[in-house]
């Protein structure tokens, strides 16, 4: 027990010195609680405000997809690289070690897969991602799929209620059905549906025009995807354009570990994302690391 008898009084009070009011560095997250902001400055540099996910969940809805086969081989060495992983409660406990400490965005909604009919999903148990240590949950929203949409939307606002009871924020992903258009119009209504219904982060697609409505029109941080397999100088200039137009960061799979050589890919990624290097200059490293 403390030894009372030798308690002294305070003195240094720092009487006319104001505390300071702390701002916060991300979008639309200034009032969120303390854990929140904790978890989401583990997975955005509080320094650039921006951040580089390594999504590789992409077997939950397609199987061991081209790059995805063994992940132990091809995505653990990747993982140093990135700011925070986005992956399954699978590929978590049976091949990333936890001695790497990374930030998990953790795929929270599942269900149907590529042979059947996307976005039939459900979530999980929220102490599940609480036992993972999970910092973000990421569910899925299909805006404008006509079976699909109120079940996802609705996926989405219980996610929120659950994370927030244990300060782990959300991140809506955007689900881009077949016969939807991937245009500015439709990216900034299915994003704005999700940081209107609560997600505190939105991952969506880049589109060549406009996306500047997207972000502008979108109060929280929005992260994009980096979609089907670009020549590695046309997913740098992508990823560029995201961060120049408003992006907070990329949450990029395919285009780094499908990359003829992923680590110097992901490593070319984080000198546009948090340096803010040019393509060309990004490219040229991209082509010396690759060596
Ligand atoms: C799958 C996803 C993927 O994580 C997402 O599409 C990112 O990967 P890629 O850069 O390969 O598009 O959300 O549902």
């Amino acid at each position: 027990m403390a030894d009372n008898d030798n308690v002294q009084s305070g003195k240094n009070f720092g009487i006319g010195t104001a505390q300071k009011v702390e701002g916060y560095f991300l979008k639309g997250s200034a009032h969120l609680d303390w854990g929140v902001k904790d978890r989401l400055s583990r997975i955005f540099n509080p320094r650039s405000g921006k951040t580089v996910m390594l999504a590789f969940d992409h077997g939950y809805i397609m199987g061991p997809t081209s790059g995805l086969e063994r992940l132990d081989l091809t995505i653990v060495p990747l993982i140093e690289y990135a700011d925070c992983i986005m992956c399954t409660r699978g590929a978590l406990r049976s091949v990333v070690p936890p001695t790497l400490n990374k930030p998990v965005s953790l795929r929270y909604s599942a269900g149907s897969t590529v042979l059947t009919d996307l976005n039939d999903e459900c979530i999980m148990d929220i102490e599940e991602a609480v036992r993972l240590n999970a910092s973000l949950l990421a569910v899925m929203v299909a805006v404008g799929d006509r079976e699909h949409e109120g079940l996802t939307i609705r996926n989405l606002t219980k996610t929120i209620d659950l994370g927030t009871k244990y300060g782990i924020p959300t991140m809506g992903v955007t689900a881009v059905g077949k016969e939807l258009v991937r245009d500015a119009r439709y990216l900034a209504m299915a994003s704005r549906v999700c940081a209107e219904n609560g997600a505190h982060v939105v991952k969506t697609y880049y589109c060549e025009k406009d996306f500047e409505q997207v972000t502008n029109s979108v109060p929280v941080p929005i992260v994009i995807a980096g979609g089907k397999k670009l020549p590695e100088k046309e997913a740098l200039e992508m990823a560029y354009r995201a961060i120049n137009e408003g992006a907070a960061g990329v949450d990029m799979g395919r285009n780094i570990f499908q990359a003829e050589n992923p680590v110097a890919m992901i490593k070319a990624v984080r000198e546009i994302v948090h340096n803010n290097a040019k393509p060309d200059a990004a490219f040229k490293l991209y082509e010396e690391w690759k060596k």
